[in-house]
């Protein structure tokens, strides 16, 4: 593979008008608005709207988007029986996947049930089906969509441990969405652009998204960092069997990145909530080991965290199972899907590259007969 434009790396693959992603001085920016400015101060819905929508919401706009995000909760009887079918054992990604799919069938896409409606469906009740379908299989309960949260981040944490989170859990939640809410071509967001380029439905273009972040290169990242932190007790154990790993040429998930050169900026952000949180949970180590961990690899391959590393320890302190964590990630990038499906369809073209042949030459065709 070419080394430099393999993964198309550095192709500039299209125009966009809703992020900027670290390029020509700009930091991260959603619609122009820099993410330090909106983690600190916007909420993930005034951010979904931001994004969806084209300007942030005043305060009637926000008051109506969150109403009717809450209205939307509610899961059609159908797909409560799809999700009841599916094994407990099923990754929770897969449930979203499925999940998506099915509800395509249900509420598909249609003169009536316009873009923006569709998304603005998917990011109220995707939540709902994961943890309906968590809640079935481990408690055996059919969990009710009622609540009286008014944020995604609250419904979530809510929903799951069927208790009213911890204000900073709820803040944390809150800001990892804002953070993962965006991110121009990342590979996932690119996947559902391809698509929506042949003039497939919105709920397909989803469908492409959510299979390609579940992967550890993409959001699976966050899940797999956790495994890893959570292997070691203290950090002089995690240094050791990390430099092996280097030595060994492992990657180490939660590092690195395709665009970022010297840092993300959305890893300094989630990292101070995880060491807020990690006093609140009394951790004994698992912030330290991350830490130790940060600094070896700067240390030994100049290599830096992405919002994937401390997501994981921000998470897993909120009592978040670790394989909830990349679905996490989905409820967040539905918004930004959403715009860049909303984009890609005002100016279409269909997405489809060249490639470079290295295959065989030319060559008369065998009959099966003569190959023996
Ligand atoms: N751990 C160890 N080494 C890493 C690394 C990591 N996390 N990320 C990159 N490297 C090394 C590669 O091994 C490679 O070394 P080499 O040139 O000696 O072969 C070099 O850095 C370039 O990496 P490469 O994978 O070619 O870069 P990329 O631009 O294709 O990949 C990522 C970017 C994000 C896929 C890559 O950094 C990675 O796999 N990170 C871990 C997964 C992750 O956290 N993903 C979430 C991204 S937000």
């Amino acid at each position: 593979m070419n080394k430099k434009t393999g993964g198309l790396a550095e192709i500039v693959a299209g125009d966009t008008s809703i992020s900027t992603v670290g390029k020509e001085g700009l930091d991260l920016t959603y619609r122009g608005y820099s993410i330090h400015d909106l983690a600190e101060q916007s909420t993930f819905e005034e951010v979904a709207y931001l994004l969806i929508y084209g300007a942030l919401p005043n305060q009637t706009d926000l008051k109506k988007y969150k109403e009717k995000l809450i209205s939307q909760r509610a899961l059609p009887d159908a797909l409560q029986v799809v999700l009841q079918a599916m094994p407990a054992s099923t990754h929770p990604m897969d449930v979203l996947r499925t999940g998506c799919s099915m509800l395509g069938t249900l509420k598909p896409e249609s003169s009536e049930n316009e873009e923006h409606a569709v998304a603005d469906r998917l990011i109220a009740c995707v939540p709902s089906m994961l943890l309906y379908w968590y809640h079935f299989h481990k408690n055996g309960k059919k969990m009710n969509t009622d609540s009286d949260e008014t944020t995604v981040a609250g419904y979530f944490l809510h929903c799951l441990h069927d208790k009213p989170p911890a204000d900073e859990q709820r803040r944390a939640v809150d800001v990892s969405l804002i953070l993962y809410a965006e991110h121009e071509f990342n590979a996932s967001t690119f996947a559902a652009r391809v698509t929506t380029s042949t003039e497939s439905d919105f709920y397909s273009a989803i469908v492409s998204g959510i299979g390609t972040l579940r992967g550890p290169l993409h959001g699976g990242a966050n899940e797999a960092a956790m495994k890893l932190i959570s292997r070691f007790k203290t950090p002089d154990e995690a240094e050791k069997t990390v430099r092996n790993m280097l030595a060994h040429k492992d990657k180490i998930m939660g590092f690195g990145h395709r665009v970022y050169k010297i840092s993300d900026p959305r890893s300094d952000i989630i990292k101070q909530w995880s060491e807020t949180l990690s006093h609140h949970a009394k951790d004994g180590y698992l912030y330290a080991i991350s830490e130790r961990i940060q600094k070896l690899m700067w240390d030994e391959k100049h290599l830096f965290p992405n919002v994937d590393f401390y997501s994981a320890t921000t998470y897993h302190f909120c009592g978040i199972p670790t394989d909830m964590f990349t679905p996490l990630f989905v409820m967040a990038r539905l918004s930004g899907w959403s715009a860049h499906i909303i984009e890609q369809r005002k100016d279409n073209r269909l997405i489809r590259p060249d490639a470079n042949y290295i295959g065989h030459a030319p060559r008369p065709y065998v009959p099966l007969i003569d190959r023996g």
